[in-house]
């Protein structure tokens, strides 16, 4: 009887000890995955400025850097985005989940800025 307490005793602390372990990492990157294929065909005034008009220029219109205004917001992002590498991206890392800029991203917004930082991070 005892014997079997204490095997129970270890049997839920090792699952314990594994849902620990299993918890979400906000700092992990997630790519989307499949992972986009090279010469990617996504534009940045037709893929990427939508989102930022639909989604952030309420806030992001010169106060609130980066300014994500038409005309404005490819140079303003230069310091927020390294281009070919979106886990080392300002701009991707805040739109992630976990990030401050979360709850304004969709999945699908989330997903083109990736592929369009993953594709160079190119103007158009
Ligand atoms: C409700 C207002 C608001 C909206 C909408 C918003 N932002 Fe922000 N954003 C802020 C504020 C305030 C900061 C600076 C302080 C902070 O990080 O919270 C910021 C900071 C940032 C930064 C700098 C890095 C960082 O995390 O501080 C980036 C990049 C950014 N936002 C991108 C976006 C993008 C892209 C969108 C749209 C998908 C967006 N934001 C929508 C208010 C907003």
């Amino acid at each position: 009887m005892k014997k079997r307490f204490l095997r129970l005793l270890f049997l839920s602390g090792t699952l314990i000890a594994l849902l620990t372990a299993c918890e979400y990492d906000y700092n992990v990157p997630v790519p989307p995955t499949p992972v986009p294929p090279a010469n990617d065909d996504i534009s940045y005034s037709q893929d990427i400025q939508p989102i930022f008009d639909a989604k952030c220029i309420s806030c992001h219109a010169g106060s609130t850097a980066p300014n994500l205004l038409t005309g404005q917001s490819y140079s303003a992002l230069a310091t927020f985005v390294v281009a070919g590498s979106p886990e080392t991206s300002e701009l991707y890392i805040s739109c992630k989940p976990g990030g401050s800029m979360a709850v304004h991203t969709s999945a699908a917004n989330l997903n083109l800025i990736y592929r369009w930082i993953y594709a160079g991070a190119k103007n158009d």
